[in-house]
């Protein structure tokens, strides 16, 4: 295999552009993962953490920064706030979707507990707002600490929202927001923020992570039903399972006739699925082509996302962000 083939996806480009930075981050992430007298925490950390995962909010930060001309060493201490703030909610979110699987390895909640996953968690979540205070900045600290109380609201109003056939493409986009953008925004507004960029930089760097982060969602959402495990590392009909009414299904309730609305109304609102439904689902989303009209939605706030990309000066961090909002919809994992 080529060098050239080694590098295509953009998300990647980034990466070993990024790659002393990265090492910087990942070598923070290691040493503030773990604990001295809870030796539960370093088991679970080091079963997600070592997995992988893609990096793609610390980069987000590492670029924004770097982009901005930044030189000090506090852009890894915000990298590495951001993916723990992720590490916690994806501990969080795996007992509240009562998940098994996660980053291609059976996920904390099944291997341990419930409790373990929401105390290192709540951890790994104080740990992240200890890294960030070493910045010294409060403008990051605001930032972030107001993302965290929206990825919050996002997932309560989930609670309530997922499970109702009245959910509509606004409530839903509200969702997402909060539960997925927040944090990107976030992450590439802080990048702005410590560089001292000017405001109306920091305003594009936050509208792209806002756009991206929405796209990466409705993409996320689209996997639940059409990805492959052995790529996702989650498992497929995961969504459908938990009664979550995600948007491809939001549009395909919206072109119901009465049959099948009776079909989500017992499958999604009551609960009762049977043997087969999953199979049913499918169907009925691609018979209303209502994965395909979410793909398009995704691609829209691609296209918001580099609209944004487009305000900040030439660089060539920039035009690899600009390919990153594309590689969000075409992504397979
Ligand atoms: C998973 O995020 C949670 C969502 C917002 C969909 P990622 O897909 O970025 O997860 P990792 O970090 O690469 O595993
Ligand atoms: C992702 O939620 C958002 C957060 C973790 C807050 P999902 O439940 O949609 O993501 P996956 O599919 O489990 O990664
Ligand atoms: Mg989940
Ligand atoms: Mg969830």
């Amino acid at each position: 295999m080529g060098l050239d083939h080694a590098v295509t996806k953009p998300h990647e480009a980034l990466a070993a552009v990024l790659e002393n930075d990265m090492v910087a981050v990942n070598d923070l992430i290691q040493a503030r993962m773990a604990s001295k007298h809870a030796p539960r925490i370093p088991e679970v950390t080091a079963h997600l953490v070592n997995a992988g995962g893609k990096r793609l909010r610390p980069m987000l930060t590492l670029a924004a920064a770097k982009m901005c001309g930044y030189e000090g060493v506090y852009h890894h201490y915000l990298a590495a706030t951001v993916e723990f703030i992720h590490t916690a909610t994806l501990l969080h979110d795996d007992v509240v979707d009562e998940s098994a699987q996660r980053r291609g390895r059976p996920t904390a909640n099944l291997l341990w507990d419930n409790k373990s996953s929401i105390l290192v968690g709540d951890y790994l979540f104080s740990r992240s707002f200890q890294l960030m205070t070493e910045t010294g900045s409060i403008d990051v600290l605001r930032i972030l600490s107001n993302a965290s109380a929206t990825i919050a609201e996002g997932e309560v109003l989930q609670l309530t929202a997922a499970q109702d056939l009245r959910t509509d493409e606004s409530v839903y986009l509200q969702v997402v927001r909060g539960k997925t953008a927040a944090l990107f925004s976030a992450a590439t507004e802080v990048g702005g923020v410590i560089a001292d960029a000017d405001a109306t930089l920091v305003q594009a760097l936050f509208d792209y992570g806002d756009a991206l982060g929405i796209a990466f969602q409705i993409v996320d959402d689209l996997l639940d039903y059409q990805g492959d495990t052995k790529a996702t590392g989650k498992n497929v009909g995961d969504d459908f399972r938990e009664r979550k009414l995600t948007l491809p299904v939001i549009k395909a309730v919206a072109k119901a006739d009465a049959e099948e609305r009776a079909f989500w109304m017992r499958t999604i609102e009551k609960g009762k699925q049977v043997d087969g439904d999953l199979e049913h689902a499918l169907m009925l989303l691609n018979k209303h082509g209502t994965l395909e009209a979410t793909r398009q939605d995704a691609l829209a706030w691609t296209e918001q996302a580099k609209t944004a990309m487009a305000k900040l000066p030439d660089h060539d961090i920039r035009d690899m962000l600009v390919d990153l909002a594309d590689y969000v919809v075409a992504r397979v994992n």
